[in-house]
Formats: C-alpha cells, sequence, structure tokens
C-alpha cells in the first residue's frame, strides 16, 4: 500500500548558494517553504547540505565510507548542518508549519535503516507535525563514522514508507539528455534507466548519485520525480498530478503494491 505522504528533498544547491561557504539561500528557502503551505497531504521534508555540510565534509576529508574520521570533522560537520536546518526550521515555524527536526543519526542501525523509527515519522504527520531531516555525518559503527546524504536518506525512507509522491527538488529543470543541450528527459522508464549506466549520459558528481539513489527507489515500484527547486509552481503540480516540466523516474511496474 501507498502511504497518503509526500516526501520531498531540497537539494543543497537550492537552499544554499553552492559556491559560496556557509551561505543560505534565503529567497529559495523562503519561496519553496511557503509553496508547500498549498499542500493539501502530508509532507515529510529532507535538506542537502550545500555550502555547509559539503563545505566542511570536503576540508575534513569526509566521504559516504565509514572510517575513522577527524573528531573536530565530525562535531563540524554537524554543526554546520544543525545551523542550516534551524534556519529551515525557523522559516517553517513562522509559517505555523509544525515543523520537527529529525536528526538522521536516529534513522538508520549501522548500514540498515531503522524501520520503528522511519515509521514513526508518518505517524507524526497524521498530528500534523511536519518531520524534517538532512544529510549529515553519522555514527556508524565503533570508531567508524559516515556521511548519510540527504539523496540515501529518500532511499531509506521511500522503500520503508512507501509515499505516494517522491520529489526531489533540484537547481535545474530536470535530468538532461545531454548536458551540451540541455534538453530535459522527461520520462525514464526501466529499458531507459539501464542506459544512465553507460557513458552516452554523461552525468557526473552530485546527480549522478540522485539518480543512483532514484533508481533504487523506483526498483521498489515508486515513481520519482527531479523538478527545479528555483520553480515551486512546478513542485504543486507534481504533487496535484498535473503536467509539469520535469523529470520522472518511472517505478518498476512489476513490483507488489504498485497501486498509485
Ligand atoms: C550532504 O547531504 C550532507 C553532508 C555533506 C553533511 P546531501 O549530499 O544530500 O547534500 P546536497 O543536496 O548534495 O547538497
Amino acid at each position: 500500500m501507498r502511504q497518503d505522504l509526500v516526501l520531498i528533498k531540497l537539494g543543497g544547491s537550492v537552499v544554499t548558494h553552492k559556491e559560496r561557504a556557509m551561505t543560505l539561500n534565503k529567497r529559495a528557502i523562503d519561496r519553496i517553504i511557503k509553496s508547500l503551505l498549498n499542500v493539501k497531504i502530508p509532507i515529510i521534508l529532507i535538506h542537502g547540505g550545500g555550502s555547509f555540510g559539503h563545505y566542511w565534509s570536503i576540508k575534513y576529508g569526509m566521504h559516504s565510507k565509514p572510517e575513522r574520521y577527524s573528531s573536530e570533522g565530525i562535531a563540524v560537520v554537524h554543526e554546520s548542518m544543525i545551523s542550516l536546518n534551524q534556519f529551515i526550521i525557523k522559516t517553517m515555524l513562522k509559517l505555523k508549519m509544525n515543523p520537527y527536526p529529525i536528526p538522521p543519526y536516529s534513522l538508520i542501525l549501522g548500514k540498515k535503516p531503522f524501520s520503528k523509527k522511519i515509521f514513526e515519522l508518518a505517524h507524526m504527520t497524521e498530528d500534523k507535525i511536519v518531520p524534517v531531516t538532512y544529510g549529515d555525518i553519522v555514527y556508524r559503527t565503533r570508531h567508524k563514522y559516515s556521511i548519510l546524504s540527504g539523496d540515501e536518506l529518500m532511499t531509506l525512507i521511500s522503500t520503508v514508507l512507501r509515499p505516494k509522491k517522491v520529489i526531489f527538488a533540484i537547481n535545474v529543470d530536470g535530468i538532461y539528455e545531454d548536458p551540451q543541450t540541455k534538453n530535459v528527459i522527461h520520462t525514464i522508464d526501466e529499458k531507459s534507466l539501464i542506459k544512465f549506466s553507460d557513458v552516452k549520459l554523461d552525468i557526473t558528481g552530485g546527480m549522478k548519485r540522485k539518480v543512483r539513489e532514484a533508481s533504487k527507489i523506483s526498483l521498489a515500484g515508486i515513481d520519482v520525480h527531479f523538478v527545479n527547486g528555483f520553480k515551486p509552481e512546478r513542485l504543486l503540480k507534481i504533487i496535484e498530478n498535473r503536467e509539469t516540466e520535469g523529470t520522472v523516474i518511472k517505478g518498476k511496474r512489476s513490483s507488489i503494491g504498485n497501486a498509485r
């Protein structure tokens, strides 16, 4: 059964100015959060790190592989994410959206999603609370920590909760067929997804990671949308099942419980 929920990730390049260290994109945060006031179904929000978490994680040489990292680095990266999160939470509070920040550390157990806790996020939305979590540096096993990205959290939460809508708000119009022409692919199905592992689709860095996580979600039978976070009206259209610019990676049809 698909839950009456929308899971949205606000990319770090939407909520921050990625090229300038520790700089919020206040205008983008304000616009996208305000637009969420129009959403009629319960929301769970995730945000990325942009020029907050990413900036420091690069400085301290941290990545997604669990390793021994500098304790100072762990504290600094985490604090930077808390301060970005605080700004988003305060913006939501002013709009009476009842946000509740959830440290991502509480949603995993070692390598696995902590399903019991993830289910509780859905329960919280029944009380008109909007759970908000974020990419962060997290404890994995004794002495080992790793970056748990907002993109990975999208997969962890989607596979447990099976939300009706799963949306990545990014800083471009969708996934490009070709980065030169910037032609946006509207629909990616199982067959074309295979091509993503080819060199043909020259997707690099952050986008590659997003597509990787999105394809995992699609394998669970869930459609995954990519939309321009600077154009919040498009995000609303996706939630209302209306046509708009963006990319959808279609959920694998053979999966059980694929009712939309
Ligand atoms: C980043 O999360 C977390 C840290 C580096 C601490 P994401 O990887 O989801 O962030 P963006 O959206 O790509 O900036």
